[in-house]
């Protein structure tokens, strides 16, 4: 092999190293741009100041009802469950009272798929209530576990920077 065949062979190689380099750096990264020029993480969502705290108001009231619904389902307490999975359900983000600049903030930020889970869990809030309704303790039993499964699959990927549980956790998150 000449010299000058070997080092374009060579040149090819760094050449594709870098451009591999340059992707893996950004090219999982959506454009979501930070002040501090860091590389932004892929699922972080890019919160306004008042879409954040619409979301915090909406976490709280979730994390309340769903602990007392544990309790007053395991005491059959029926029409207590259905107030707490109706509450859960109400909270939802994207109908709570929002101005319209909030409202287009979320569309605007909210991946689908943060969407999907969250309407996802809401309707299983809603199912519960229907089986609570029913007296059918087995079936409530299976929506809160499934609404359990909502709340870490969901903060496994998008509230990776509140929940230091899930801060190392990579790409391969599962969804049911
Ligand atoms: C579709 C997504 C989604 C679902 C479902 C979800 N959460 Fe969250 N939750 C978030 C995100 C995102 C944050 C982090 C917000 C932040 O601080 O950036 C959060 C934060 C929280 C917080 C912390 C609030 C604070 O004061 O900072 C609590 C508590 C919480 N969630 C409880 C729950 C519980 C309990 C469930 C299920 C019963 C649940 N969440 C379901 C997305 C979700």
């Amino acid at each position: 092999m000449s010299k000058k065949s070997l080092s374009i062979i060579v040149g090819i190689i760094i050449l594709i190293a870098g451009v591999m380099f340059v992707k893996h750096q950004y090219g999982n990264h959506n454009t979501h741009g930070s002040a501090q020029g860091s590389v932004v993480e892929k699922h972080a969502i890019n919160w306004t100041p008042s879409t954040r705290s619409a979301l915090i108001k909406e976490m709280h009231s979730i994390n309340q009802n769903y602990q007392e619904l544990v309790s007053n389902l395991s005491q059959g307490a029926w029409n207590k469950v259905i107030e707490n999975a109706h509450n859960i359900h109400s909270a939802f983000i994207l109908k709570q009272e929002l101005s319209e600049e909030d409202m287009a903030d979320l569309h605007r930020i909210l991946p689908e798929r943060f969407i999907e889970m969250d309407s996802k869990f809401h309707d299983h809030a809603l199912k519960l209530a229907m089986a609570a309704q029913a007296n059918d303790g087995e079936l409530a039993s299976m929506y809160l576990g499934k609404m359990a499964e909502g709340c870490v699959s969901c903060h496994q990927i998008y509230a990776k920077d509140r929940f230091e549980g899930f801060s190392n956790l990579s790409e391969t998150t599962h969804e049911h």
